[in-house]
């Protein structure tokens, strides 16, 4: 029996932490250096088949700049799941991720499903944020942890799968 579910989901995090580029890697299979800075939010679909269900994902990319924080409720209210993204590189982007999560509890959907990801996991030598701390964090907060990559495909449908097979089914 094969199930057919929309799911709404939502991209959170700073300015420059990766959100188009792990959707564009996703959606479009592809990667660009010079990714512009989104401006208010942008749409996507893409369709994924996990065991029983065929899940369709809607998906809200928004923008992280400070002066569109505002408008971030529209695109996370009803949303079934979540990716909050971080730059593995920058610290302040780890902070401003944990204040998503934060605002998500207090104002997203209660069943919400979370995920935190590290992006940038290819830029090594510019690590700054371990993915110890992000994981004791995550798991703290009921998310789930990975870090990954736009530029080398790591760990982008793989999370996406994951978030797949956390939906509730109808
Ligand atoms: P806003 O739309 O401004 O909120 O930013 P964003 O979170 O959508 O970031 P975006 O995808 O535009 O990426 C910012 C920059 O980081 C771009 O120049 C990308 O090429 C680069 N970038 C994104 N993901 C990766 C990655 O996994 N590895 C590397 N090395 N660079 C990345
Ligand atoms: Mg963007």
């Amino acid at each position: 029996r094969n199930k057919n579910i929309n799911a709404k989901l939502v991209l959170l995090g700073d300015v420059g932490a990766g959100k188009s580029s792990l959707v564009l890697r996703f959606v479009k299979g592809q990667f660009v250096d010079f990714q512009e800075s989104t401006i208010g939010a942008a749409f996507f679909s893409q369709t994924l088949a996990v065991n029983d269900a065929t899940i369709k994902f809607e998906i809200w990319d928004t923008a992280g700049q400070e002066r569109y924080h505002s408008l971030a409720p529209m695109y996370y209210r009803g949303a079934a799941a979540a990716v909050v993204v971080y730059d593995t590189t920058n610290q302040a982007s780890f902070a401003c991720a944990k204040k998503w999560v934060t605002e998500l509890q207090e104002q997203g959907n209660t069943n919400i499903v979370m995920a935190l990801a590290g992006n940038k996991s290819d830029l090594l030598d510019s690590r700054k944020v371990t993915a110890e701390e992000a994981q004791v964090y995550a798991q703290e907060n009921g998310l789930f942890f990975m870090e990954t990559s736009a530029k080398t495909a790591q760990n982008v449908n793989e999370i996406f799968h994951e978030i797949a097979k956390r939906l509730p089914r109808a």
